[in-house]
């Protein structure tokens, strides 16, 4: 079942969790992977460009990511909570001010949710991609200097698939991975080793 939503609106995020409940049931899993980046001169950033970038990449996570906790806390079964805290929510990139604060913001809600929300059995984790190939990075992909130079941070030598998140998600959203709390799994081909 796909929902459109978005979900940096608290009514919009609230309702696709409350129709989720409603459809299946049930709401044991919530991944918050929808994001946004722009690469813009920290001179030339707008206000509307910062504010649309920190609602979509860090208040998202908070909105939605209460609604499902009270769910969950009110079922009283626990659950897993995942956030998609990139790399450069340690790493700065030029032109990216605005996305790597975002993403730092979203570390640091990741542990501190962590903390709290341990003691109903609900799991909040992080995965942290590197350079992945998606609609995302299709444009800084296709220019041949930028890729050289984020390839250049690469050890394992090739830009990351989806599948390779899709695999670590498999696992912190596990029954496997019930004592992993508040911590981030780097899928980045070694980028922060390096
Ligand atoms: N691709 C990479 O190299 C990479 C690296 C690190 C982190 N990430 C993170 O991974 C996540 C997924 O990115 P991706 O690479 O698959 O990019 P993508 O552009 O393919 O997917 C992002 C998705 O978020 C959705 N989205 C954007 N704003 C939304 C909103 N307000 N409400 C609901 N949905 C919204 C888009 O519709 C899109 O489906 C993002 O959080 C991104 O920051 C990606």
């Amino acid at each position: 079942m796909a929902r459109r939503a978005d979900v940096s609106d608290k009514a919009q995020a609230e309702h696709m969790v409350d129709e989720a409940v409603r459809r299946t049931g049930s709401l044991d899993i919530l991944v918050n992977n929808a994001g946004i980046e722009f690469l813009t001169p920290f001179l030339d950033i707008a206000e509307s460009e910062w504010d649309r970038i920190l609602d979509v990449n860090l208040k998202a996570a908070f909105l939605c990511g209460q609604a499902a906790a009270r769910h969950m806390v009110s079922v009283g079964r626990g659950g897993k909570i995942l956030n998609i805290a990139p790399i450069n929510s340690h790493v700065a990139l030029e032109k990216q001010a605005h996305y790597v604060a975002s993403k730092g913001g979203l570390l640091m809600l990741t542990k501190a949710v962590a903390i709290e929300l341990a003691k109903y059995r609900i799991n909040v984790n992080a995965i942290g991609p590197g350079v992945i190939d998606t609609a995302l990075t299709k444009g800084s992909l296709a220019d041949p200097e930028r890729r050289a130079v984020l390839l250049s941070h690469v050890p394992w030598g090739r830009v990351g698939q989806p599948r390779d998140v899709a695999n670590a998600a498999l696992f912190l959203c596990s029954d496997e991975a019930d004592y992993v709390r508040g911590t981030i799994l780097y899928v980045d081909g070694g980028w922060l080793i390096s």
